[in-house]
């Protein structure tokens, strides 16, 4: 998978495997058929594949992505409202009443068990939907309601302990997660998603989630998986692209990312967290993918073109893009534990493919947001 001929052909397979699997209503399917996701759509999952495909100039695809959005939080917007007041009031509701990261496609919660308080997804949502509106200038109008409820939630609950990216840990203060709020609060105050009372608001907020970050987030000049701890995680990478939270100009950029790059990059695939166990342990290409960005975003493009090629190369026959990989396992004796639970690791997964698009787009491999674009609108 190393000539432009096949990263080509694998691009179209993945803007068509993203494209093909996106439900009528807008929802994006984390896996089609692994057992333990199939009928759900997680707003971190989603608003990464939106973001991906809006880059690679899928106008409505992404659009639609939002309007599901929008429809569930407005679904489910007593309970947000209950969740502000509870907070306003002095007297925070229990995990068990926040929002899920995931919901069934028609928006319900669904009856499966999952570790589901999980705030980043509300802020890439935020994010991502600013940046497609930047992007195409589309009209965001419908979308506003949805986006000042969640304006309003996050700033209620931020602070708050929560599962991470992984699902896993809830009971510390990740720094993805804050980063994903901070994104998605900043998108909201600079962007046209809300109005200027809650974008002055959002402003502000994100400004002391920075500032926490800096203060409590960092340890040996890096950024950490979690406050109280001096270890990384492979997610920490999109806090500097593209989510762009941390300057990737900045020390912490630089030394964020040869962390990651050193504690958990073996050959160009990256780990998510040295004591991972899931599937035993294996590397994710969207992970690589995120480092990528980072990379690109430090003006590194030939670093970001080996971590794609890793990326492509994890492809199986016919073009699909899993979860993770094996050939260097964390913890190796417990890989079948997980088969035998789950079944064969989930492929495809339509954020792996997401992110090999979103790099290739920042590196020019991709066709050209603005040319797509302007054929679109022609
Ligand atoms: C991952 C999550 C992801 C979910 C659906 C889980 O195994 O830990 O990050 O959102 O799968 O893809």
């Amino acid at each position: 998978m190393n000539t432009d001929l096949d990263i080509r052909a694998l691009l179209q397979h993945s803007r068509g495997v993203i494209t093909t699997l996106q439900q009528p209503n807008g929802a994006y399917p984390a896996s089609p058929d692994f057992s333990a996701y199939r009928g759900y759509c997680w707003f971190r999952d989603g608003s990464f594949i939106a973001d991906g495909i809006s880059a690679a100039g899928e106008v409505a695809s992404a659009s639609a992505f939002f309007d599901w959005c929008t429809m569930v939080l407005l679904r489910h917007e007593t309970q947000l409202e209950a969740v502000v007041a509870a907070a306003r009031a002095g007297m925070p509701l229990p995990d068990e009443q926040m929002l899920p990261a995931r919901f069934t496609f028609e928006g319900d919660f669904g009856a499966d068990d999952w570790w589901d308080f999980q705030l980043d997804g509300y802020g890439t949502w935020l994010w991502a939907a600013a940046s497609h509106v930047q992007r195409h200038g589309v009209d965001p109008a419908s979308w506003r309601r949805a986006a000042e409820l969640t304006v309003d939630y996050l700033i209620s609950s931020w602070q708050r302990p929560c599962f991470d990216w992984w699902e896993e840990h809830d009971e510390h203060r990740h720094l993805s997660t804050l980063g994903c709020i901070a994104a998605g609060l900043r998108a909201a105050a600079d962007g046209e998603l809300v109005g200027a009372d809650r974008a002055a608001k959002a402003s502000v907020e994100a400004d002391r989630i920075l500032a926490f970050i800096e203060s409590d987030g960092v340890s040996d000049g890096h950024v950490v998986k979690w406050i109280g701890t001096t270890a990384v995680d492979g997610s920490l990478s999109a806090l500097i692209a593209p989510l762009g939270v941390i300057a990737p100009e900045s020390d912490l950029a630089a030394r964020t990312l040869d962390a990651v790059e050193r504690d958990l990059c073996v050959d160009g695939g990256v780990h998510r967290f040295v004591d991972d166990t899931f599937f035993g342990g294996g590397r994710w290409p969207l992970l690589s993918c995120f480092l990528g960005l980072a990379r690109v975003a430090q003006g590194d493009t030939t670093r970001a073109r080996e971590l794609l090629e890793w990326a492509a190369s994890t492809a199986i026959d016919g073009g699909d893009l899993p979860e993770q990989v094996d050939g260097h396992l964390l913890y190796p004796e417990r890989q079948a534990e997980w088969v035998e639970r789950w079944g064969d690791v989930a492929t495809p997964l339509l954020w792996s493919h997401a992110m090999l698009l979103r790099l290739a787009v920042e590196l020019g491999l991709a066709a050209e947001r603005d040319q797509i674009a302007t054929e679109v609108t022609a």
